[in-house]
């Protein structure tokens, strides 16, 4: 009980504390034009990390129709402190998916890599660490907390060929045909055009190679996220998301991403079911706090209830939960689809 206080009361301290140095509300006009300012004069990055020169941008009208969603990004921004502070085991938790994602995107020794949607880097730490010195790794992310986070991460671990830069799916700071990969873990389903987002990954792709994409299948296969949600839901009902509004389970239905590779101009896209294990080291308690940071969707309905409602939900959820405890920690069966798919070799 003292712990989901504490946890409430920080979160509503998170929408007013500049120690954070963010809001809990989407950003004004005047910010977003100098973000389109800034953007207007974006240097093209080269996979050596240098700027290459001035990208040709754009006119502002033209940008603004492609600012990516705010409100979204406004959440994430609120979520980047957590997401942060977890980094270690979320990047355990998801080693699988991130194991799929290299061997979909035929990663190797001395490829440079881009990773898009890399939250506080991943799965571009993992990756670098695969390719190598000689090889490199470069991830984006609208939200500047969690480019920060990622570099901070970049330096502790001490690696050299990894950077990080703050941008949209929709519209990378790269050159066309540099990049031997593409991917993003759990990402795509955020992106205000998926298809936009796919035709930038092609563009920065060099032909012949691949981009592949993690999305979650359907909530009810995946307890990591419904133990809680099913708690949760006796007491908030929650209606379902428009069938493209940005969520989890956008992607949930077998073939929908995949289309959007076909549309976007892929060549022959795929996918396959990923069934494995998340596991975190941690106990019921810890995981509870865990989930209930990771997920802004989770933190705004638990804020939504009464100081006695939290502590029966809470004391439910645990119940729950400990069905999923072992003796090395939480463990949960659990399902993604890897989409993949190619850049057409040049006419
Ligand atoms: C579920 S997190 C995934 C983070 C990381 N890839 C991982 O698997 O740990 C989703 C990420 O998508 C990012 N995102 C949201 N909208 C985006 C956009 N339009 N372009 C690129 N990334 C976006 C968010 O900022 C957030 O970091």
């Amino acid at each position: 009980m003292r712990e989901i206080c504490t946890l409430g009361a920080m979160w509503r301290g998170l929408e007013t504390d500049s120690r954070f140095g963010f809001q809990g509300t989407p950003r004004g006009n005047g910010e977003q034009q100098a973000r389109l300012n800034l953007r207007n004069t974006a240097p093209v990055l080269d996979p050596t990390g240098l700027a290459t020169g001035v990208a040709p941008q754009p006119p502002i009208g033209i940008l603004l129709l492609m600012q990516p969603d705010q409100e979204v990004i406004s959440k994430w921004r609120d979520s980047a402190p957590f997401w942060q502070k977890h980094r270690e085991i979320i990047r355990q938790m998801f080693a699988p998916v991130t194991q799929a994602l290299v061997e979909d995107g035929l990663i190797g020794s001395g490829h440079t890599v881009l990773d898009i949607a890399t939250g506080p880097g991943e799965p571009a730490l993992t990756i670098a660490a695969l390719v190598g010195s000689e090889g490199k790794v470069f991830g984006i992310d609208p939200v500047p907390e969690m480019v920060e986070a990622a570099r901070r991460a970049t330096v502790h671990l001490g690696f050299g060929n990894a950077q990080f830069d703050v941008a949209s799916a929709d519209h990378l700071p790269h050159h066309a045909d540099i990049f031997d990969a593409v991917v993003s873990r759990f990402g795509v389903m955020f992106f205000p055009s998926p298809v936009d987002a796919v035709r930038e990954m092609l563009r920065v792709l060099k032909p012949e190679r691949k981009l592949a994409l993690a999305v979650w299948h359907f909530a009810e296969r995946n307890p990591f996220h419904y133990a809680l949600w099913q708690v949760i839901e006796r007491y908030i009902e929650s209606p379902p998301p428009a069938p493209d509004a940005p969520d989890a389970f956008r992607f949930a239905i077998p073939g929908k991403l995949r289309d959007v590779l076909a549309e976007a101009g892929a060549m022959a896209p795929s996918e396959r079911l990923l069934q494995f294990t998340v596991q975190a080291p941690i106990s019921v308690e810890d995981f509870w706090t865990l989930r209930c940071e990771m997920s802004e969707k989770l933190r705004e309905r638990v804020a939504m209830l009464s100081r006695e409602q939290v502590t029966e939900v809470k004391r439910q959820a645990l119940e729950c939960l400990r069905g999923y405890s072992t003796d090395h920690g939480m463990s949960f069966p659990a399902e993604v689809l890897i989409v993949s798919g190619t850049k057409n070799r040049p006419t």
